[in-house]
């Protein structure tokens, strides 16, 4: 079945709708590591999740991911103790005045979340030549990485929080979830229905980074070069549109 352009591209209220609902699911998308509620996610719903998951593009067409499903408490419980433990590894990496900051965020929901899903890449997924990876063996880990971003925002739009955790040693995570070696561990996530999002991210409400403007990571045709005049438009543009989304005017003004 073919798509019809005319049809997605015409400017009706059904296609600025979708396109709306797009960003407002891009931008109010986060990562969740409280508000868990207990209830657990339906299979028709998880169902979707994963679907959005397996439809994310992937270098060669390979797929190289699988989907980790953890109920377990049993299973949670270890997880949860090898972040903590590495928790305490890596608090001790940041400048002594930052420790205190560090330790009092919370990074993860391994416990609160009802299920928590282990995205994984099989390296070997295609065999030993895989179409587009002949050059940069990482693009079945950011095709692995595409998959989580699908899942994430069709979680956002399902009401589903989810939270990345990364704070592991591999090796643990591998031990815990018996992964074979060829099997990378790319993102362990907790999902579960919510109380509610933040508005911004977790990390910039506590004080410990800010989003970074737009416009100064924007080059043109070499790295550092501003463009001067020939990108003053845009730059005004995407400081605007920066501060639209972030004082949370109507997602509405970005299509104008
Ligand atoms: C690859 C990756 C790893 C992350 N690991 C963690 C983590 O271990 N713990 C945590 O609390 N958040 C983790 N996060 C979430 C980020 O902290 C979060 O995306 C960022 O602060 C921006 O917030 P937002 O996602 O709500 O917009 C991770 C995100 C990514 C993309």
């Amino acid at each position: 079945m073919k798509i019809e352009l005319p049809a997605l591209q015409a400017a009706s209220m059904g296609a600025t709708t979708a396109r709306a609902a797009v960003y407002q699911t891009i931008f109010s998308r986060r990562d969740v590591r409280g508000q868990f509620l207990s209830e657990s996610i339906p299979d028709d719903v998880l169902s979707r999740l994963l679907t959005a998951a397996h439809f994310a593009p992937s270098v060669g067409f390979m797929q190289p991911w699988s989907f980790l499903l953890v109920r377990d408490p049993a299973v949670k419980q270890q997880v949860h103790d090898a972040f903590l433990q590495a928790n305490a590894e890596a608090a001790l990496l940041f400048k002594e005045e930052q420790q205190d900051s560090y330790r009092r965020l919370k990074l993860e929901g391994i416990l609160d979340a009802p299920l928590n899903v282990c995205v994984t890449c099989d390296r070997d997924r295609a065999g030993p030549v895989v179409l587009g990876r002949t050059h940069s063996k990482a693009m079945d880990l950011y095709s692995t990485v595409c998959a989580v971003q699908n899942l994430w925002l069709a979680a956002r739009a399902e009401g589903i929080g989810v939270g990345w955790v990364s704070i592991f040693r591999a090796s643990a995570l591998r031990e815990i979830l018996q992964l074979p070696p060829r099997i990378i561990p790319v993102a362990y996530l907790c999902l579960g229905y919510v109380s509610h999002f933040n508005d911004r991210p977790d990390l910039e409400t506590a004080g410990w980074r800010e989003r970074l403007p737009l416009e100064q990571l924007v080059f043109l045709d070499r790295w550092g070069e501003t463009g001067g005049d020939r990108t003053a438009c845009l730059r005004d543009n995407l400081q605007r549109d920066q501060r639209d989304v972030t004082a949370l005017q109507s997602f509405q003004t970005l299509l104008r």
